[in-house]
C-alpha cells in the first residue's frame, strides 16, 4: 500500500524547538520522530510513502533519502503551503496506485498504535470514500470532533469546535480511494478537516470511522512531546525505530552521566550531552550536546542542542532552545520558553553544595 505523510506545518506551538528543525523530526527517543512512524507504518503493510513538505521542506529528504525503515520515500514540495486537503492533492502525483486503491493518509506529528490493516479492511468492506481513524480524548475542542451513527458511518466533521457534540476525535490517520483525492481541488489552498470532510459527508458520500482507542498522541506541544518520547523510552508504545530495549532511560553513545545522576522516568540523554554529579533528569529529552550541571534538577523538559542548566539550577515542564543558557540557582517552571541563544544571568543566591 502506498501511503501520503503530511509533514508541511511550521510546529509553531513547538517553537523555539521548531525553528532550526521541523516538529516531525526532532529527535524522539533518540531518533528523528518520523523514523517512529515510518518502521510502523512498514510494520502495518505500507510499502511507500510520498512526503508532502512545505517547512524546511529540504530536511526531509535529507534525513530520510529514497528508503529509509523498509518503506521506498518519495518527496513532493509545494511552493506555498497548500493546507493539509492542498498537499494531499498535491502530492498525488508522486502516487503510482489506481483509482480504486486505499491510500492512506498521516499527519506527520502523530503517534498511534492503532491497527491500520483493520481500518484498511473497515474501508473496503464499507466500499467508502474515505475512513477516518477516530479514538476519544478528554478535550475534544482542541482536535476535529467526529460524531458517527449505529452503523460507524461518519455524521459530521467539527474542526476545532468550542462546543463538542463527542468525544470522538479524528486521530489525523485516513484511507481515501485514490479517486477521492483526486477529486480535491488542485492548486490551491484546502483543508481536508473544514473543506473536503464536511462536503464529502453533505453530498452523502460514505466517509466511515473505525474506532480504536488504543495508544494515540499528537506530539504539537511541548508537554505532549515529551510525554510521547517518554512513552516510547519507558515502553508504552512500542517502535521498532526505538535505539536499544525499552526502560527507564535511553542514554545515548557518547552521552556522559555521572554514576551519581538520577536520569529516569523514560528520559533520553543525547550524544555527547552531560549530565554531572548529583543532577537529577526525569522524563526529559535532552538534545545533543546539552548540559545539566551539578545539582540541577530537570523535569519533563526539553533541552535543545547545546543548552546548558547551571548548577544548581530547576527546570519542570520548560522548553530551552539551541545553545540556551539558564544560569546557576534559576528555577523555571511551567510551560516556559527561553529562545535560543538565551542566556540567564545567575540568581543573586548561589548554589553551593550545602545548601
Ligand atoms: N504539506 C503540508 N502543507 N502539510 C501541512 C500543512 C500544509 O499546508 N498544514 C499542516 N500540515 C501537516 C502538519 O505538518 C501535520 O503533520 C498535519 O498536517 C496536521 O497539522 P497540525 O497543525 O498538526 O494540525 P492539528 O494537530 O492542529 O489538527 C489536526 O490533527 C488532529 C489530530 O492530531 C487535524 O487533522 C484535527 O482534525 C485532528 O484531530
Ligand atoms: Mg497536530
Amino acid at each position: 500500500m502506498e501511503a501520503i505523510l503530511l509533514v508541511g506545518g511550521q510546529g509553531t506551538r513547538l517553537r523555539p524547538l521548531t525553528v532550526s528543525t521541523p516538529k516531525p523530526l526532532l529527535p524522539t527517543a533518540g531518533v528523528p520522530f518520523l523514523a517512529h512512524q515510518l518502521a510502523r507504518a512498514h510494520a502495518e503493510g505500507v510499502e511507500r510513502i510520498v512526503f508532502a513538505t512545505s517547512y524546511r521542506a529540504e530536511m526531509f529528504e535529507a534525513a530520510f533519502g529514497a528508503r529509509a525503515h523498509g518503506v521506498d520515500l518519495a518527496y513532493v514540495t509545494e511552493d506555498e503551503p497548500l493546507g493539509t486537503g492542498g498537499a494531499i492533492r498535491n502530492a498525488a502525483r508522486a502516487l503510482t496506485c489506481g483509482p480504486d486503491d486505499p491510500v492512506l493518509i498521516l499527519n506527520g506529528d502523530v503517534l498511534s498504535g492503532h491497527d491500520v490493516r483493520a481500518q484498511v479492511k473497515l474501508h473496503e468492506q464499507a466500499d467508502a470514500a474515505v475512513t477516518l481513524h477516530l479514538t476519544e480524548v478528554d478535550d475534544p475542542s482542541r482536535f476535529g470532533c467526529v460524531p458517527t451513527d449505529d452503523q460507524g458511518r461518519v455524521t459530521a466533521f467539527l474542526e476545532k469546535t468550542p462546543n463538542p457534540v463527542t468525544n470522538q476525535i479524528n486521530a489525523g490517520c485516513y484511507v481515501f480511494r485514490r479517486s477521492a483525492i483526486d477529486a480535491i481541488p488542485e492548486n490551491r489552498v484546502v483543508s481536508v478537516e473544514r473543506e473536503t470532510f464536511p462536503s464529502l459527508i453533505e453530498s452523502g458520500a460514505t466517509v466511515m470511522g473505525y474506532v480504536e482507542s488504543g495508544y494515540w498522541l499528537d506530539v504539537g506541544t511541548p508537554e505532549a512531546f515529551v510525554r510521547g518520547s517518554r512513552d516510547l523510552v519507558l515502553g508504552a508504545l512500542t517502535s521498532p525505530a526505538m535505539p536499544g530495549e525499552p526502560g527507564e532511560r535511553l542514554v545515548l553513545t557518547g552521552a556522559d552521566v555521572a554514576p551519581d545522576a538520577t536520569v529516569g522516568g523514560g528520559a533520553t540523554v543525547g550524544a555527547g550531552a552531560v549530565v554531572e554529579a548529583g543532577a537529577t533528569v526525569i522524563g526529559s529529552v535532552l538534545l545533543e550536546e546539552a548540559v545539566v550541571a551539578e545539582g540541577a534538577a530537570v523535569r519533563d523538559s526539553v533541552l535543545g542542542r547545546g543548552a546548558r542548566v547551571g548548577p544548581g539550577a530547576v527546570l519542570d515542564g520548560v522548553v530551552l532552545g539551541d545553545g540556551a543558557v539558564v544560569g546557576p540557582g534559576n528555577e523555571l517552571r511551567h510551560g516556559l520558553r527561553v529562545w535560543p541563544g538565551i542566556e540567564l544571568p545567575p540568581t543573586a543566591v548561589r548554589f553551593s553544595a550545602d545548601t
